[in-house]
Parts: C-alpha cells; sequence; structure tokens
C-alpha cells in the first residue's frame, strides 16, 4: 500500500499502487443545466463500441434521471450506505475513501449489483425527487418538486479503484492520456474490477468472459478528435479534454478554466477517493444538500459562477465553443466579440460569435432581383 496525494479531497490517502501521473489527463466536462437526456450519446457508443455478443445490456455512456434514476439499479445510493456518513473539515474530506473503508483483507469496499439490476437502463426516469405530484402541486411555492439528468462515463480516474483491485494487474493506465483500459488478454473475468469501481463503469461480457469498460475512444483522442459521446452531443452540454493537476492549470486550457479557474466543474462523488476525471457543472435549480453529497463541498459556488455567467464574458465565450468543433480543443480566447479555439499545434480550429448576429434582409433582393416575401 502506497500514500498519495488526491488534490480533490485534498489530501493524502492510501493506495495500492504508487501515484504517478500520466503525460496528460483525458478529462470531460458535463453542463448538467443543458443536457436534455436525448440518450444520443449512449446510442453513439453503443453503436460504435457495443454491439457485439454479450454486450447487448452494456451502456459504457449512460444517462440517468435525478435523483432515482441509476444504472446499475442505486449504484450510488448502496455504496454511500456501505461507506457510511463523512463530512468535510475546513480543508479537506474528513471521512473516508473508500480504500480507507476496505474490509479486511480486501483492497476497496464496494459490491457486485445484481445481474436485474443492469437490466434497466434508466428505470425511473422522469420522476421527480419531492414526493408524488398531486392536483395543484404546481401552485406550491417553494416547493421540493425537482429533477435534472447526469450523463455518465467512466472516469478515468487518477487512482481507479477497478485497477487497485484486480487481482491479474489486467488494468492498466495509459501514460500518454491517462486512459484506463483492460488488457483482454490478461483479464480472467474475475469481477473484482466490477466489485470495486464506485461508478459502476466495468461490466462483464458472459460470451468473452471478460470484463469491458469505456476505452475513452483512444483511436480518436490518438488522431486529436474528441470522444463519440462528446462529438454526438445534442445538448453542446460536454467539453472533452485534458485536465491539470491544481498547481499547473492553465487558464485557456479549457477543461482547466472550468474546473480549476472558475471552478464551476465539480467531480463526481469526490469522497470516493479516486480522483475521478469527469466533471459536472452542478443543475441550478436542485436541494443543494442532495448536490452537495454529490459533487462536494463547491456547489455553491459553482452554481453562483454559472448563475454570473452573463457577466463573464469568458466563460460565455468557452460555452459557445462548447460541440462547435470535432477536435479537441487545448486553448482557447475570447477577444473581439468571437470566441477562438486551438489543436495542440497551436492551429485555429473554431470561431464563433459569441453574439450571433441579427442579419435583416431587404425585401428586394437587387443581385438575384427577386421580392422576399414573409409567408407565415
Ligand atoms: Fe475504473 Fe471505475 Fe474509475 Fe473507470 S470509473 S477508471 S472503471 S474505477
Ligand atoms: Fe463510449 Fe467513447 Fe464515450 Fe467511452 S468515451 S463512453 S467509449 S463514446
Ligand atoms: Fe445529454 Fe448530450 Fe447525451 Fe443528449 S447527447 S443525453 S444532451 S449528454
Ligand atoms: Fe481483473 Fe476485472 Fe478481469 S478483476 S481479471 S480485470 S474481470
Amino acid at each position: 500500500m502506497d500514500e498519495v496525494f488526491n488534490w480533490q479531497i485534498r489530501r493524502k490517502m492510501p493506495y495500492q499502487y504508487p501515484g504517478t501521473r500520466p503525460k496528460r489527463q483525458f478529462a470531460m466536462v458535463f453542463d448538467t443545466n443543458k443536457c436534455i437526456a436525448c440518450q444520443t450519446c449512449s446510442l453513439a457508443c453503443k453503436t460504435t463500441w457495443t454491439s457485439g455478443a454479450g454486450q447487448e445490456y452494456m451502456m459504457w455512456n449512460n444517462v440517468e434521471t435525478k435523483p432515482y434514476g441509476g444504472f446499475p439499479l442505486g449504484w450510488e445510493t448502496r455504496l454511500l450506505e456501505l461507506l457510511g456518513a463523512g463530512s468535510w473539515g475546513a480543508d479537506s474530506y474528513a471521512g473516508k475513501t473508500i480504500f480507507e473503508a476496505a474490509p479486511p483483507g480486501e483492497r476497496v469496499l464496494g459490491y457486485r449489483p445484481h445481474e436485474g439490476d443492469w437490466a434497466y437502463p434508466n428505470l425511473a426516469e422522469d420522476e421527480i425527487g419531492g414526493g408524488s405530484v398531486t392536483r395543484g402541486m404546481h401552485l406550491t411555492v417553494p416547493h421540493k418538486v425537482y429533477q435534472f439528468y447526469l450523463p455518465r462515463i467512466c472516469g478515468h480516474c487518477t487512482y481507479p479503484a477497478c485497477l487497485a483491485a484486480c487481482p491479474r494487474q489486467a488494468i492498466y493506465k495509459r501514460e500518454e492520456d491517462g486512459i484506463v483500459l483492460i488488457d483482454q488478454e490478461r483479464c480472467r473475468g474475475y469481477g473484482e474490477c466490477i466489485r470495486a469501481c464506485p461508478y459502476k463503469k466495468t461490466m462483464y461480457n458472459v460470451v468473452s468472459r471478460t470484463s469491458e469498460k469505456c476505452i475513452g475512444c483512444y483511436p480518436k483522442v490518438e488522431q486529436g478528435l474528441v470522444t463519440q459521446c462528446a462529438a454526438n452531443c445534442i445538448g453542446k452540454i460536454r467539453v472533452m479534454g485534458f485536465v491539470s493537476p491544481p498547481e499547473q492549470a492553465r487558464a485557456d486550457n479549457p477543461v482547466d478554466f472550468l474546473v480549476h479557474v472558475r471552478n464551476i466543474a465539480l467531480p463526481l462523488y469526490p469522497q470516493y477517493g479516486l480522483e475521478t476525471n469527469v466533471y459536472y457543472i452542478p443543475p441550478i435549480h436542485a436541494p443543494l444538500k442532495y448536490l452537495t453529497q454529490m459533487f462536494g463541498p463547491g456547489v455553491e459556488k459553482a452554481i453562483e459562477a454559472y448563475r454570473n455567467a452573463p457577466q463573464d464574458p469568458l466563460l460565455v465565450g468557452l460555452m459557445t465553443l462548447t460541440g462547435a468543433t470535432e477536435t479537441i480543443m487545448h486553448r482557447f480566447t475570447v477577444e473581439g466579440g468571437n470566441a477562438r479555439a486551438f489543436d495542440d499545434k497551436g492551429n485555429q480550429i473554431a470561431d464563433v460569435p459569441v453574439t450571433e448576429p441579427i442579419v435583416t434582409r431587404p425585401a428586394y433582393d437587387e443581385k438575384l432581383q427577386v421580392f422576399r416575401h414573409n409567408i407565415t
């Protein structure tokens, strides 16, 4: 057992292996305020990577409706119950991580879902929190009724629980981009990774008798392109790129800007201790206690920064760029009313006006010598 530093819980913690960081770390930011649960991302992943035998039930990318939806069923509540109450101190997380709470003889605190838990990717879809909806409830103000959509992929964690738990050392984290992969030649289907991953993002294939997981679309990432789930996102809610540790954050790196500069994008269940690399801009309308349990203590400030976006040209510019290009954005600028993005070689890959211009065309077009009529 080694000791590593986890910046998301702001303290050291035990981990199975020495803490080495990759050259750069795959990351994704999701704006939950913009997700419409269209599931295009889920299907983009499914048709690209999991249409084979034994993969029928797999959703490497899924979108669940909170507070009740979950794939597999109850993935977070079951582990939160096992872990028990934890709290955030003034400087760091004061509770136990899933590595610190591991039962004697085990490396990670976890559980293995039942087969049936995977059967309904979004059971409880569109069921809202706050009790049943009765006639006239919409007139009750203030009320607790809320729901939001949570898109989920593997976190390509800095300290992956799946990797720590595998007795075969079949799971590895790539040095070049931090993507976590299962070596299909080495895997013998022991399933310890499934038990250990708190996000339940490794899945067993009964045909190949190995476990499989999100591969971070590494063949695309190697070409400088964003993942399938990001490229196809209808709501343009995803920023895919690379995140730095806080002390190396670059303000012009889109992911660093959201995570470290504006502190508007927060990790999912940071208290688990994996230093996950998927981040969420929290929904502005859900109860703070629930969101704090899910995203840690930065929720209130993140929502404040999001509400302040109209007064923040850099943030608005970056939001305008989101989804504008399939190439990974390494740098962005906002100048003269335009937001621009650049790849890792400095080539410009997107140039969009922050405010769409309004063009009023004359009724008579001199060039084409035609009248335009508004027929609506
Ligand atoms: Fe492993 Fe789960 Fe982390 Fe993905 S999210 S790297 S499967 S522990
Ligand atoms: Fe699927 Fe690629 Fe998205 Fe992973 S990154 S969920 S493999 S589309
Ligand atoms: Fe949400 Fe985008 Fe997925 Fe649609 S494609 S469900 S908007 S993350
Ligand atoms: Fe290891 Fe998981 Fe395979 S524990 S052997 S990677 S099923």
